[in-house]
Parts: structure tokens; sequence; C-alpha cells
């Protein structure tokens, strides 16, 4: 069955064809077919099809893609963050009770705790998800976040580095060789990526030599590579995703120059959350010094309990425009395009033809909104079902 979604003010497509860096198209429709995107263009020149939806001129873009996120977890750490906002500083020491509390829990106390957020992330326009493991780090329980995941998303990433589980403290060693051995072959058939929280600022999480081995194992193994690099202060974390190819480097707060040339020369996407800088009251990264020396940037919420737990793409982007001086065109570019190339992807994250019809439709004339109507839930996945 073919769909002509019309009366739409302004469509953002990412589509050299049309004006702009974003592919603009004003009074525009989108036929879709088969779950792809068939034709877009002025609403005047749209082909027939069997079904018509009237938009009544409100903007559609393509539906956000969260790169990063943590929704495989039990229990919430709401008085860590009240405790942060009295003064406390986040160094990821919290993430152990989230561990323990998702071992507690059932494989459907997991699973209705997913499946609600992925919901409220639809609902706020996102329509593609990546989930990571990283709150089980015991074999089982690291192939059961991962199976969970891989229910709701093909982004599925094994953390197993997260933290040294408290369990194994003193024994860093012997988590290593776990997270690399039977740990790792246990996970990667069912995941696409694998990732480290390289951060030698945290007592529990690895330093660059044993993201390396961490990397390279996964990546013997089948799997892609992403980091969570540079969060909390100066660290190897960006360098060695560039060096190792990685698809991204996530957070880059911290960054020296020679991070950004790295960025700006490599393939690897700067995965900027500024929810977490936000939630955690930390200094933002530097938006402009990435864009100015041309690295890709992507925007992700990072949702998780801990850190900050937001699954708010459009929170991401009004922040990355107060915050960081995106301009709104940046960021939106960022949250859906950037996405999709931290995941590699080229079927999400636009609406050229042939994509997959993921439309965000706003309850707004233009997609400036996003940014000019913080905290006003404007964005929502369309359903074409
Ligand atoms: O991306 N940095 C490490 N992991 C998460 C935080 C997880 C937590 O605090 O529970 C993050 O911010
Ligand atoms: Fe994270």
């Amino acid at each position: 069955m073919s769909t002509v979604v019309t009366g739409i003010g302004e469509l953002v497509t990412h589509d050299e064809r049309f004006t702009g860096d974003l592919g603009v198209v004003t009074d525009a429709a989108v036929v879709v077919e088969d779950g792809r995107v068939a034709w877009t263009g002025p609403a005047r020149h749209a082909p027939a099809a069997d079904r018509v939806i009237d938009l009544a001129g409100r903007a559609v873009i393509p539906g956000f893609v969260d790169s990063h996120t943590h929704l495989v977890f039990a229990g919430d750490r709401a008085e860590e963050f009240e405790a942060r906002m009295a003064g406390r500083p986040y160094d990821g020491g919290g993430i152990a009770s989230t561990v323990a509390a998702t071992r507690a829990a059932t494989d459907d106390q997991l699973r209705a705790n997913l499946v609600r957020l992925v919901a409220e992330m639809r609902w706020q326009g996102t329509t593609t998800i990546e989930v990571k493991s990283g709150y089980g780090l015991a074999v089982a329980d690291e192939v059961r976040s991962l199976r969970l995941a891989g229910e709701v998303t093909d982004e599925v990433t094994y953390l197993g580095a997260h933290v040294v589980p408290p369990e194994h403290r003193g024994r860093e060693r012997d988590y290593l060789d776990l997270v690399t051995g039977e740990m790792l072959a246990a996970c990667a058939p069912h995941a696409r990526w694998v990732d480290v929280f390289c951060e030698p600022a945290s007592a529990t999480a690895f330093d660059g030599d044993a993201a390396r081995e961490v990397l390279l194992a996964g990546q013997r193994a089948g799997l892609g590579l992403r980091v969570h690099a540079n969060q909390l202060g100066a660290g190897p974390g960006v360098r060695l995703a560039v060096e190792l190819g990685a698809a991204s480097a996530d957070h880059c707060t911290h960054l020296s120059d020679a991070d950004v040339d790295a960025l700006a020369a490599g393939t690897t996407v700067a995965t900027l959350l500024p929810t977490i800088e936000f939630s955690t009251r930390s200094p933002y990264p530097d938006a402009r010094r990435l864009l100015a020396a041309g690295a890709v940037v992507a925007l992700a919420t990072d949702c998780n309990p801990g850190s900050g737990f937001s699954s708010s793409m459009p929170l991401a982007i009004a922040l990355a425009v107060r915050e960081m001086r995106m301009t709104t065109a940046e960021a939106l570019r960022a949250a859906t395009l950037g996405g999709a190339q931290a995941l590699r992807r080229d079927d999400v994250g636009h609406l050229r033809v042939g994509a997959c019809a993921d439309l965000t439709v706003l309850d707004a004339p233009s997609y400036r909104h996003l940014a000019y109507r913080p905290g006003v839930p404007l964005a929502r996945a369309l359903d074409l079902s």
C-alpha cells in the first residue's frame, strides 16, 4: 500500500536536490511505499497514492537517530541526582548500584522498563535507537541485556567494559580477561558493536591500554567499535577511537587540539551528549571548535539512570543551540544524519528516495521551533501502520 503524506508546511530531507544544507521543501509531500520513501517534492506535483494523510501545515523532519543509550537497567538514581545538584560531583561510582538492581531484576521487569523508554522516545520523535548493555557485568547478565536490547533494535552494543564490577575490585586484570574472553564470546553473537568506558579519571573505568585491548578483541570478534571518551577529563580515548577506526567517540567533553585534529582527519564521528552535562552540571563540549575543524558531529541522549535520565532528542537539540552555540540547522543535522553516520547507516537520518520512511512530525511550522520552544512536546514519530 502507498501513502501520500501531504500538507507538510516545511519538509527537511537532507536531499541535495533541494535548497540549503538541510534540503528543505516548503508546501511539500512525501510518498511512502513498502516502508520506504518513494517520492518527495512540492505537494502540488505529488503522485496519487492509496491513502492520504494531511498534516495541515506542520513540519516534517527525518526521525531522530539516538546513537547512544543505556536502556537495559532496573531501579533509578534520583537520590544521586539530588546529591549532585547539591554539589556532589559525578564520577561514575553510582553505576554499581544500577548493576546490583539490574542483576536482581527479572527479564520481564527489564523488558517492561526498556519497552516503556523506547515508546517514550518515539513520542519525542526518535525512530532509530542504539542500546548498550553494561549494567550486567557478568557473563549471563550481559548476554541477557543484549538479548533484551535486540528485541527493540538492531543497533545493539556490548559494554561489558563499562566499569569493573565490585566483585572484581583489586582483580582488574581478571575482569579484563573475562570481558575480552568468555564474556565477549558469549555476547558477540547478540551485538553489532563493542564499546568501552575509557576514562583514566574514573577509579572504576578503563585506561587507554585496557580500552585498546577491549576494542581489538571486539574487532576480532567481528564487532564495530565505539568509545566513551574524554567525558570526565583529558585522556587517550578519542585518539584511540580514531586510530582504530571506531564509528564514534562519545562525550568528547575534554578535548586537546590533537584530539580535535584527529577527529577532523579521521572517520570517527564526535558524538556529543549535552543532556549529560546538563544533568551532571558540567561544562559543555566545544561543538564550535569541532565543527570549525571539520569533524562530523552527532547528538544523542545517552539516556541512562545515572549521569542523565533524559530520553529527549529535542532537549539535546535545544541545549546544543543554547549552550553549545550550534545553529538549529547544525543541531538538527547532528541529531539525524550525524547519528546515522555514528551508526554507519545510510538508510536512516534523511528522507531521500529509498530511505526508511521514518518521518517525525512537529506540531510547529518549522524545524526551528525545536530550539525556539524548549521543553514543549512538539515532535512525534509518524505511525504509518
Ligand atoms: O555514558 N560514562 C559511562 N556511562 C554512562 C553513565 C552510566 C551511569 O552513570 O549509570 C554515560 O554517561
Ligand atoms: Fe553512555
